[in-house]
């Protein structure tokens, strides 16, 4: 980082627990080095118990703004005054802005990094063109629900080991909504267009996904939200059937964009490479 920082820097930043691994420092600061925009972005590691008075404790817009990771998002929401209305259906906010007024404002960037993942992976993609299956009904399955259903996703089949969760994420869809347990994901994954992955299974000792990959059409795009590694086993499986495949870092950098730019005013410069840049960030952090 060659920026030198004063009185008018702009400060932004990374809130999660761990967030050593977090990538988007990395790409931030990349970004602000590219733009010369005056600004750094940090990394902060609020105890796990500790959430709420850290975002208290940075209203009145001293720190612009802070991403929320894991285990923060639904907190983020809660700490916050106001909130976007895909904040609101994603139940978890993975952005906050702390408003000169005192106020905090937050938002929901990764149902946007979902949608631009597709785009940049498996150009032609139509979320309106039949069933997306979502594996998961936590969190992370929420917001890629609520993201879907905007982009006007038909049908979304929600499988989780535990129906009754699948059942509750599946019901707030709506007529749209349609729950499966995990031993029917052969019939939520017949006639699917798209599959992602939304659980934990394969992160920390989650145990592996097995999921019958081969009862998807031929044409159908299979995409992990998981990036450690780039190609998880659940997309190498994918790859072996001839599927087209979406990885998570597409997301990751795709709802870093908005972010930057609800941060600093501008939207990241072009002619900066942020897959290679967290490639690289990756193979240094793990
Ligand atoms: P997040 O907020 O990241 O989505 P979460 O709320 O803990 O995390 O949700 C994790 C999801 O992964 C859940 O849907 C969970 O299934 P259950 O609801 O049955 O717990 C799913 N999951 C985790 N490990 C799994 C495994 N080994 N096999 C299948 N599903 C798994």
């Amino acid at each position: 980082m060659s920026r030198a920082v004063d009185g008018s820097t702009i400060v932004a930043g990374v809130a999660g627990q761990p967030v050593k691994h977090s990538l988007s420092p990395q790409l931030h600061n990349a970004w602000l080095d590219a733009a010369g925009v005056n600004g750094v972005y940090v990394p902060f590691a609020p105890p796990v118990d500790g959430f709420r008075r850290f975002a208290e404790g940075l209203r009145g817009g001293a720190v612009r703004g802070v991403n929320v990771t894991l285990p923060f998002k639904e907190q983020a929401l809660s700490v916050a005054d106001r909130a976007t209305a895909r904040a609101q259906k994603a139940e978890a906010a993975n952005l906050l802005i702390f408003e000169r007024d005192g106020s905090i404002t937050a938002d929901n960037t990764d149902g946007l990094g979902l949608l631009g993942a597709f785009r940049d992976q498996a150009p032609g993609f139509d979320m309106r063109g039949g069933p997306i299956v979502i594996l998961g009904a936590g969190g992370a399955a929420r917001g890629a629900a609520a993201a879907l259903a905007e982009a006007g996703a038909p049908q979304i089949r929600i499988v989780n080991r535990t129906l009754a969760k699948a059942e509750f994420v599946a019901g707030a869809l709506g007529k749209t909504g349609r729950p499966y347990a995990l031993d029917q994901a052969a019939q939520a994954l017949a006639g699917a267009t798209a599959v992602i992955n939304a659980t934990s299974a394969g992160l920390v000792n989650g145990g592996r996904l097995e999921i019958p990959l081969d009862a998807t059409p031929e044409d159908a795009v299979v995409m992990d939200m998981l990036y450690r590694p780039l190609v998880t086993p659940f997309l190498q499986a994918a790859r072996d059937l001839g599927r087209r495949t979406v990885d998570g870092l597409g997301m990751l950098v795709a709802q870093a964009e908005p972010s930057f730019e609800a941060f600093y005013g501008q939207a990241p410069p072009a002619g900066v490479d942020a897959r290679a840049l967290a490639l690289k960030a990756m193979e240094i952090h793990g």
